[in-house]
């Protein structure tokens, strides 16, 4: 029966300990029972991800962080009200049965209740199964550790192979980067990773008590804070539009792969076009910066995009994945 049922089938792989190919509307993730400590140790081997890196459990619904969380401040139900099914994970103080594995040996959690219909359909089910104890599915992002995140159930399988046991295939990651991350473990909300969901906004939710930290900061000990991270295999650089024609004409000698809003009349350059809108240009991001590697370039260079709120999350990753800057 599950055979036809797609659902039902990556259910049964988290139950038995499995990997499963979760789509969610950010991201697609790599997906175990969080409380299973040999799952969660499997998905940390293939990912080759430092055992000190949390990841983010994800839940059914809102009310399920009681299972996972301590202490919960009236600003996680608000930003779970605004937000959630979304791209958010809130960070809160975590209940004593959370593996070390999953928080990084902290005492926080991260949190998120996704959007996409096959994730939730996947978390509500697994919740059924689970029978009343904490239902909690661990997904970082479906790439190994360091490189561009998936978008697609074809991204996963590239990266992963046979040591993922079942992908589950719910189209194109609709927002295209990874959640909005805030921690609300110590006082005042502050935002550890931008996304689609700015900071503008969740300060507008949480209201002044919540405004003043409510900027962009990231600390160490969220990985894509690391350097290097996002990073395609081709070396990547940012370069300023008013510096784009000159920086050409200098590096003519290379083949370069360019995503810029307009086409540039130089021979040797393929051009993917640059949407103008944030949110568009997050959706196509990370699938267009593989379609790029794919292209045998001596370079990536990707025009800088605006600044601002709505660009945060892009701007954030593209600097990681320009970093280091190559000679
Ligand atoms: O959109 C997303 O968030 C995707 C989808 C699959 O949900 N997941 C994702 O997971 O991006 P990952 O593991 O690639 O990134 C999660 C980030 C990491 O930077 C991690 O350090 C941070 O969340 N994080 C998780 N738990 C944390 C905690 N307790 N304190 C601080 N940072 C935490
Ligand atoms: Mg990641």
């Amino acid at each position: 029966m599950s055979a036809d049922d797609p659902v039902a089938r990556a259910v049964e792989v988290l139950l038995a300990g499995g990997l499963v190919g979760l789509p969610t509307e950010t991201v697609y993730g790599l997906a175990v029972d969080a409380s299973n400590p040999a799952a969660v140790a499997r998905m940390f081997a293939a990912k080759g991800r430092p055992a000190d890196h949390p990841v983010i459990v994800h839940l059914a619904e809102a009310r399920a962080i009681a299972d996972w969380a301590v202490d919960i401040p009236a600003a996680a139900w608000q930003l779970a009200a605004a937000f959630w099914p979304g791209p958010l994970t809130i960070i809160l103080k975590r209940a004593p049965h959370v593996a070390d594995a999953i928080t990084g040996g902290q005492d926080t959690v991260g949190l998120r209740v996704p959007a996409h219909p096959v994730a939730h359909a996947v978390l509500a089910a697994f919740a059924r199964a689970r029978a009343g104890r904490p239902a909690g599915v661990a997904a970082p992002s479906a790439n190994t550790f360091g490189r561009v995140s998936p978008t697609t159930a074809a991204h996963v399988r590239e990266e992963f192979g046979d040591a993922v046991d079942f992908v589950l295939d719910g189209g194109q990651s609709a927002v295209g980067i990874e959640s909005t991350i805030v921690d609300l473990s110590s006082g005042a909300a502050r935002v550890l990773r931008p996304g689609r969901i700015t900071a503008a906004q969740v300060a507008a939710v949480l209201g002044s008590a919540g405004a003043a930290g409510a900027v962009p900061s990231p600390v160490p000990r969220v990985s894509g804070a690391l350097d290097s991270h996002y990073a395609p295999r081709t070396p990547t650089l940012l370069v300023a539009g008013a510096d784009l024609p000159a920086w050409l004409d200098a590096h003519a000698g290379r083949r370069v792969a360019l995503l810029s809003p307009a086409a540039p009349a130089r021979d040797g350059v393929l051009h993917w076009p640059a949407p103008a809108d944030a949110e568009v240009y997050a959706h196509a991001l990370y699938a267009t910066l593989r379609a790029m590697d794919a292209a045998g370039c001596d370079l990536i260079v990707v025009q800088a995009p605006p600044q601002g709120g709505a660009w945060d999350g892009v701007n954030d990753r593209l600097r990681r994945a320009a970093h280091p800057a190559p000679a």
